[in-house]
């Protein structure tokens, strides 16, 4: 598929006055990471994740056809702020959040050849997280995909009631909906491409992973073995504060990066290598591969020009407990990091009772007012109400 397989063949009749759709979706944590990319929102390596359940975001995007000839003719100076010509509302648990807009806007923009409709419509979007906006867990990938699947919705509904329209057969393809909400969430925040389905999903070109695309997230399509159904993540929130770097900049540090060659070479071999680790359940090597995948990402933080570091001393002191633990118990449990401070501790099911009360005795006194989120592997994203 190219990114032309995304545009819609012809003009929608737009014979829909107004609706609303709401779609929940969760966050994912990358196993083998995203960092550097290209042009488009193509990602410099591939990675996957594992879709999470608890930390997911609800949107309502409601719509309204626009009487552009009723819309107030604006001046030569508002022309200009509003270049854009899209027109919306945010609001995040019923509070209206201009300060989102230039975000949303931007991604209106990137995503306005797909799905042209958009400039049509009034939207309000409505949304809200289970998770607090101040936990330092970055809500872009559940809420960019969450808008992404609502907009979605949309589309279908313009060209199914269109009877006319031959663009009907593209929705009978049944992986088209998914594929492309993926493909449209990618635009917003890359890894948002990977929360539209579970429980794993890879996102990029990898050649021993069929169907694997740089346009959105794939089900990962081979055989995993037990040991990896049902795992769990404990997310210790040890900095609530935003962060002094945000993904975007970092990103960007990967071109002329020093290492850059050599840790896309390594994300490529990192997934070759899991892939006989989920066959087998091999979770000794699945620890080692997604330990050196956390800290390598943070190498290149440390590494870039100019250089920074996003883990702070309870960071180190939490992977210390977790290593000097599963040193003396034999325990199967590890961590990742994203681009935060924050600690996702992994392990599996069958080991949970243990590891949450080393989790609840050890690790919590260095959470942020002893905070921590518990979570485990989610299935993706799912509808709430139909139009209305
Ligand atoms: O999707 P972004 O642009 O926020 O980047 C995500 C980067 C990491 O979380 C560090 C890694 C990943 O693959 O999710």
């Amino acid at each position: 598929m190219t990114e032309l397989d995304f545009i819609p063949k012809n003009n929608y009749r737009l014979s829909i006055e107004n609706g609303s759709f709401t779609w929940q979706s969760p966050s994912n944590i990358a196993l083998v990471k995203y960092w550097g990319k290209k042009d488009n929102q193509i990602p410099a390596n591939p990675s996957i994740s594992f879709t999470l359940d608890a930390c997911k975001t609800t949107t309502e995007l409601k719509f309204k056809k626009r009487d552009l000839s009723t819309e107030p003719v604006l001046s030569a100076v508002e022309v200009l702020k509003v270049t854009s010509g899209f027109s919306f509302d945010i609001y995040l648990d019923g509070e209206k959040k201009d300060d989102f807009k230039p975000k949303i806007e931007n991604f209106f923009k990137r995503i306005e050849k797909y799905v042209p409709f958009i400039k049509e419509y009034h939207f309000v979007i409505e949304t809200k997280n289970t998770f607090p906006h101040s936990s330092g867990i970055a809500s872009s990938a559940s809420g960019m995909s969450a808008l992404a699947l609502c907009l979605m919705s949309v589309e279908k509904l313009l060209i199914e009631s269109d009877v006319s329209s031959s663009a009907v057969e593209t929705f009978q393809n049944k992986d088209y909906f998914k594929q492309k909400a993926s493909f449209l969430a990618r635009l917003g925040s890359g890894s948002a491409c990977r929360s539209i389905q579970g429980d794993l999903i890879v996102w990029g070109k990898h050649k021993e992973i069929e169907g694997s695309s740089n346009l959105f997230g794939v089900k990962y399509p081979f055989h995993v073995h037990e040991n990896f159904k049902n795992y769990h993540d404990t997310i210790l929130l040890v900095d609530k504060g935003e962060k002094q770097v945000s993904s975007t900049v970092g990103h960007n540090l990967m071109h002329n990066h020093p290492f850059a060659e050599q840790r896309f070479a390594q994300a490529h071999n990192n997934l070759s290598k899991l892939i006989p680790v989920f066959k087998e359940g091999n979770l000794k090597s699945f620890i080692e591969i997604i330990e050196s995948e956390a800290l390598t990402l943070h190498a290149m933080m440390m590494a870039s020009m100019p250089y920074f570091i996003l883990m702070k001393p309870n960071t180190l002191e939490i992977i210390n407990k977790i290593w000097t633990f599963r040193k003396e118990t034999n325990h199967n449990v590890c961590f990742t990091l994203d681009a935060g401070a924050n600690v996702h501790v992994l392990y599996p099911k069958r080991e949970a009772e243990q590891v949450i009360k080393f989790i609840q005795n050890e690790l919590v006194a260095h959470c942020q007012n002893g905070h921590y989120i518990c979570d485990r592997i989610g299935f993706g994203a799912r509808q709430l109400t139909m139009n209305s």
